[in-house]
């Protein structure tokens, strides 16, 4: 009998899978229930939309997790559901699809504050002044969290000249990279970076990891990059850091709620950079979604496991 798997994902996305060698039955969850396709879908496939966040918190459905044998989450995150969801057999998710395009992200980050050329041009002869530019090359990137997203950062940082100091929670057989140095805690890592980016995923361990103790270990002129979860920074005390000068600016492609309040002070402090949740570039990258999804269904009709296991204990 075929696989019957359930998407939450686009028609045309669908369509492709359903044209895999080995034709799984493609159906569509009901909207607004799509945990109700666990009466009669063996894979369902998800996507942190509304309907999921509206139930987190709340106790689990009586048919879940029913006839399912894996759940796939399309986002390499699984906080945007409830914590029922790993109650299936198998939950998996979708570590790496975006990493590359979110790492030219965080790079871009860097450039504009360390070399901001549209601060810096002039429009006349009057204009010619010296203009002091930061360094990419030489600076100190500290990546919080060497997953995915940290390896990809780190691998640009290193080969555009800069010192890339790390740190991870420590999941055995985890890599490092080769010139990425491995510092002992998080606390070391602020402490030496000229850029923090943010990679780890928003667990209970890293919810306001970022508070005040953590944000007064910054240096001076420090920049803080957050492409992971708004709820790892606590968003009152990054205030009080750029006000007090103990940093110098944020880069935030994400916040807690997104999207903020209207008048939240975060929109106009002149230290911050907002942008919509945008760095994954999804349209753009979702082939590779398809790719990594259809190689997994692919073992898995095959009784071989599916890649990016969540580990129930650590949360991501
Ligand atoms: N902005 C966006 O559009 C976007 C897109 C994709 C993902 N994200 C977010 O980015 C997060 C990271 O993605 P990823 O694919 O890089 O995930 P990943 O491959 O699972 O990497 C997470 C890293 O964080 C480390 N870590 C976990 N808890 C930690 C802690 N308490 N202290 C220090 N390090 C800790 C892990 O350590 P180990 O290596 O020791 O396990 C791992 O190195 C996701 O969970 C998601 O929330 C955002």
């Amino acid at each position: 009998m075929s696989l019957i798997v359930a998407s939450q994902l686009e028609p045309e996305f669908n369509a492709g899978l359903a044209a895999l060698p080995f034709a799984p039955k493609v159906i569509e969850p009901p909207v607004g229930e799509p945990w109700l396709a666990a009466e009669q879908a063996d894979v369902l496939v998800v996507r942190p939309s509304p309907e999921w966040r509206a139930l987190r918190g709340a106790p689990s459905p009586a048919s879940w997790p029913g006839k399912l044998r894996w759940v796939c989450s399309a986002s390499a995150g699984i906080d945007s559901y409830p914590a029922w969801l790993l109650d299936a057999p198998l939950v998996t998710c979708g570590r790496g699809t975006a990493s590359e395009e979110i790492a030219d992200y965080v790079i871009a980050a860097i450039y504009l504050r360390a070399k901001d050329l549209a601060a810096a041009s002039i429009r006349s002869a009057a204009d010619w002044r010296f203009v002091p530019l930061g360094r990419f090359a030489g600076a100190t990137i500290g990546v919080v969290g060497l997953g995915a997203i940290g390896q990809a950062v780190a691998r640009r940082a290193l080969a555009l000249g800069a010192r890339v100091v790390a740190v991870r929670r420590g999941s055995a057989g985890a890599v490092t990279p080769e010139g990425v140095e491995l510092l002992g805690s998080v606390e070391a890592v602020v402490a030496q970076a000229d850029h923090i980016v943010i990679s780890v995923p928003a667990t209970l361990e890293t919810r306001h990891l970022f508070g005040p103790k953590l944000l007064a270990q910054a240096k001076p002129g420090a920049h803080l990059i957050n492409i992971a979860r708004g709820s790892v920074v606590d968003q009152a005390a990054l205030l009080a850091a750029l006000d007090a000068g103990q940093l110098a600016f944020a880069t935030l492609d994400v916040t807690d709620p997104e999207p903020l309040p209207e008048g939240h002070a975060l929109y106009t402090h002149s230290q911050v950079r907002i942008t919509p949740h945008i760095s994954s570039n999804y349209q753009a990258v979702r082939h590779r979604l398809f790719d990594k999804l259809s190689q997994d269904l692919t073992r898995f009709a095959r009784g071989e496991a599916p890649s990016d296991i969540v580990d129930r204990t650590r949360g991501y």
